[in-house]
């Protein structure tokens, strides 16, 4: 599906970005992933190539920093000579409270991962692009679209994320650019176990207010970012896609979740 194709997945240590990692490499992808850390960066990479990656490379990212992004895009670019895909999939949690106990400094903290990493990504991928055109994937969430509580500027950052994407699709869908974002519900990876905080009995209570009545996998939103990045979606421009189990289309009222409690 991806043969060949030059894909950039940045944030792609754990999670999401690393079951994108792999599931890009085994559509046959030269698979460049960017990570804070090296090492794990190197790790990703490795089970990429096992499982079919025509190549593939490690760099260290920060997405905090346009300069590091700016030298990441470049390098995978010099080294493979084109750009056709990227997935910006880097983002925190951040600390979770009422918006009245947040900080200046946990305001900063997420928006600067979440929302200016994301703008910062999408600069430099579309530069690098040029003429040539090529498809980006955001990884939004539920919360591009609803109010979450206790994670106000989370919410915040993943709406800026849905305002990024579409507005740099309808800027470059012209030049054979597609840009689009999948809004994710309850994940089973690393981040949704800090949310969670491990507590069993609230794992399993919010894993059935997902009307399938169960949290998603990291290789289900994977499947629907490898497809985004596919030809197979080349009329598909400026879209968000829920992999959420049916969580977006509830509006939150699930009366046989309630009853199971
Ligand atoms: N897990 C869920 O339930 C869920 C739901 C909706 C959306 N999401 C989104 O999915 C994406 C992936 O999250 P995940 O659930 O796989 O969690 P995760 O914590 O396993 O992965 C997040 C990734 O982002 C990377 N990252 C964080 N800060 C970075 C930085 N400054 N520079 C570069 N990389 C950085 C991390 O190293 C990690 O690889 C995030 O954008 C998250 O907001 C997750």
């Amino acid at each position: 599906m991806l043969q060949d194709r030059v894909i950039l997945v940045v944030g792609g240590s754990t999670g999401i970005g690393r079951a994108t990692a792999i599931a890009c490499g085994q559509a046959g992808a030269i698979v460049v992933v960017g990570a804070r850390d090296h090492a794990k960066a190197e790790e990703v990479a490795t089970e990429a190539a096992s499982a079919g990656a025509a190549r593939t490379l490690a760099l260290p990212v920060d997405v905090r920093s346009s300069d590091e992004v700016d030298a990441f895009v470049s390098k995978a670019t010099d080294t493979f000579g084109r750009l056709d895909g990227a997935v910006n999939n880097a983002g925190i949690e951040g600390r979770m409270a009422p918006m009245h106990d947040l900080t200046d400094a946990d305001y900063a903290e997420i928006m600067d991962v979440n929302a200016r990493g994301v703008f910062f990504a999408m600069r430099a991928e579309i530069a690098a692009m040029g003429a040539a055109g090529g498809a980006i994937v955001n990884v939004g969430s539920v919360g591009s679209f609803t109010g979450l509580v206790g994670q106000s500027v989370y919410a915040a950052s993943k709406h800026a994320v849905w305002a990024l994407t579409r507005s740099a699709a309808v800027e470059n869908a012209g030049r054979g650019i597609r840009i689009n974002m999948i809004a994710p519900a309850g994940t089973e990876t690393p981040m949704l176990h800090r949310v969670l905080q491990g507590n069993v009995e609230a794992m399993r209570s919010a894993a059935r207010m997902h009307p399938i009545g169960r949290f998603g996998t990291p290789e289900e939103s994977a499947a629907a970012i490898v497809w985004l990045l596919s030809d197979a979606s080349s009329f598909v421009c400026g879209q968000s896609i829920g992999v959420d189990g049916g969580y977006s289309a509830t509006l939150g009222f699930n009366p046989q979740a309630a009853l199971a409690d």
